[in-house]
């Protein structure tokens, strides 16, 4: 009781103090401003401000800047005081992204960090769990850094907490503080907030081990720019179908899903199947790629207590598993079953490039002409596995068992827990057909018809394509599937 009374008041000094460096600055700006309306302007050479107002609103415990200084070694009674107004963008030790619980003593904290304060000082992580019942229980925390690499001021941080022995199991509530200090004494104090905070009675065994609400989640890229609306809708109503009614999907908004696609999206979210997470907000943070790895790894998080599997992949790939030849044709769920018994933590798939403008149509060209345009991209695009005069990229995309990896990646998790396991996937197993470049833009996607005769090159400078219909004969499939689900839904290029 005693411990996490002693940390409220400190949260609470913290505050007041902060609340009162504002009114101070603000004391003194006032000041400022009425100087500088009887003199000289301040930007005029030679102005200097006149020491005896000015002090008056600076002593030894106070700070004229907005930074949380550690003021008991900055003795400001000597000397003339200097003024440091800053302007521009502030570099932060920690943006808080979300925090979770992933177990009975294991926590996970998705943050934002400064990369070069973690390059140029030594910081040290700590987690707190305080409770009213025992003595608080400290560790230290262990950094992940996912995206450390990419060359923006944010990167992506997972902060692993496990404590030695269970915490909260008594659901008697408590709270995760997390603490960021610098190693060498400057005059920083150590930043520390509560990361977490479980109510009495909240905390439920059951949410950390399986059945979990779903199957499996798929977590989605950043999406931004001039998404098409049309496009969206064929990918949901696909998947939404190859991965069956136990699927959530949660889609990051990076100002991508503007008003049209969201009314695409809306009565997949009205049924229950599709979560938008708004992070347009987080665009004033220099992070990579519209804080893509930061995104993917809080939704890796959070899928930890809702479902067996994750999913990573883009909305212009879509997955494909081939017909097997065999009386048993293996579904998404099957597949999933068999490499969990198998002990399988991650599965890697390939992409196979599909031409964002090669099209297919019947031979009754006349009559086709006009229908063209209203066919869905992977009704009438052909999987173009042809002679580019270059090899395409092998890219892979990827799935994980979500509770046996301490963080992850675009491509697959280089973090797996102890245990894990990593398979690669035959392409006549499961692939994704990429269709890339058709979701980012509204035009029509058409350039060109198969395909010029005797394997000479087309306008698009291909030549020898081999042709697969398999995802446009599942077409019919698909817009019966979003009939049945949604309902009539607009097309919307
Ligand atoms: C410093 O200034 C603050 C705000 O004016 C005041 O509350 C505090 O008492 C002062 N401290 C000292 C030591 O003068
Ligand atoms: C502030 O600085 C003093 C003197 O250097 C030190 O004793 C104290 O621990 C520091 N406080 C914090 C919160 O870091
Ligand atoms: C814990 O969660 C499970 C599954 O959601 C639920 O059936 C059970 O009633 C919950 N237990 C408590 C004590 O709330
Ligand atoms: C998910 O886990 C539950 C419980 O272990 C199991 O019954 C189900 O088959 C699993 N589903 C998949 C897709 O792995
Ligand atoms: C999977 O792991 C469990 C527990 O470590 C082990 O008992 C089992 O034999 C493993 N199964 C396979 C197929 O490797
Ligand atoms: C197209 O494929 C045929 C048969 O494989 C081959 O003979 C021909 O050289 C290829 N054409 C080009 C332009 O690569």
């Amino acid at each position: 009781m005693k411990a996490s009374k002693r940390i409220l008041d400190t949260y609470a000094g913290v505050l007041s103090m902060n609340t009162a460096l504002v009114l101070i600055v603000i004391n003194c700006l006032f000041l400022v401003f009425q100087i500088s309306s009887n003199a000289p302007s301040i930007y005029e050479r030679g102005w200097w401000p006149p020491r005896p107002q000015l002090m008056g609103c600076v002593n030894a415990t106070t700070t004229t800047m907005d930074e949380p200084l550690n003021m008991s070694s900055i003795d400001l009674s000597r000397g003339d005081v200097r003024f440091f107004h800053p302007h521009g963008i502030a570099s932060r030790l920690i943006v808080e992204v979300g925090s979770y619980r992933n177990g009975p003593r294991t926590f996970s904290s998705v943050v934002m960090t400064s990369k070069h304060l973690n390059n140029l000082h030594e910081i040290l992580y700590e987690c707190e769990w305080v409770s009213s019942d025992d003595p608080p229980l400290k560790v230290k925390a262990r950094p992940i850094k996912p995206d450390w690499n990419m060359g923006r001021l944010y990167g992506t941080m997972v902060l692993v907490c496990e404590f030695p022995r269970d915490v909260g199991t008594d659901a008697e509530g408590g709270r995760l503080v997390l603490t960021a200090g610098y190693a060498e004494p400057v005059f920083r104090s150590p930043e520390r907030f509560v990361a977490l905070t479980e109510m009495r009675g909240e905390y439920n065994a059951s949410r950390y081990a399986p059945p979990y609400p779903y199957e499996i989640t798929f977590c989605g890229s950043p999406l931004y720019g001039n998404i098409s609306p049309q496009r969206v809708r064929e990918w949901i109503a696909y998947h939404a179908w190859f991965f069956g009614e136990k699927t959530l999907f949660i889609f990051q908004d990076a100002g991508g899903i503007h008003e049209e696609v969201y009314r695409v999206l809306k009565p997949w979210i009205d049924i229950g199947r599709v979560r938008v997470q708004n992070l347009r907000q987080a665009e004033v943070y220099d992070g990579y790629y519209h804080h893509q790895f930061t995104m993917l790894n809080d939704c890796m998080l959070m899928s930890q207590t809702l479902a067996n599997w994750t999913f990573f992949f883009d909305v212009d790939e879509f997955l494909y598993i081939p017909p097997s030849g065999e009386p048993y044709q293996p579904t998404i769920g099957s597949i999933l079953a068999e490499k969990a018994r198998n002990n399988v933590t991650q599965i890697l798939f390939q992409n196979v490039k599909v031409s964002d403008g090669l099209c297919w149509k019947s031979t009754r060209r006349v009559l086709d002409e006009p229908k063209i345009s209203r066919k869905w991209a992977f009704e009438k695009l052909v999987y173009a596995n042809c002679d580019y005069g270059w090899k395409p990229d092998e890219s892979r995309k990827y799935a994980v068992q979500p509770q046996r990896v301490w963080a992850t990646g675009v491509h697959r998790s280089e973090h797996m827990k102890l245990d894990g396991k990593q398979e690669d996937m035959e392409i006549t197993t499961l692939r994704a057909y990429h269709y890339h470049n058709t979701a980012n833009g509204r035009t029509e996607l058409c350039r060109e018809f198969p395909l010029s005769p005797n394997g000479e090159p087309n306008s698009l400078n291909v030549r020898n394509c081999t042709l697969d219909f398999s995802m446009a004969t599942l077409a019919p499939t698909i817009k019966s599937y979003e009939l049945a689900m949604v309902g009539k839904q607009p097309f919307i290029l």
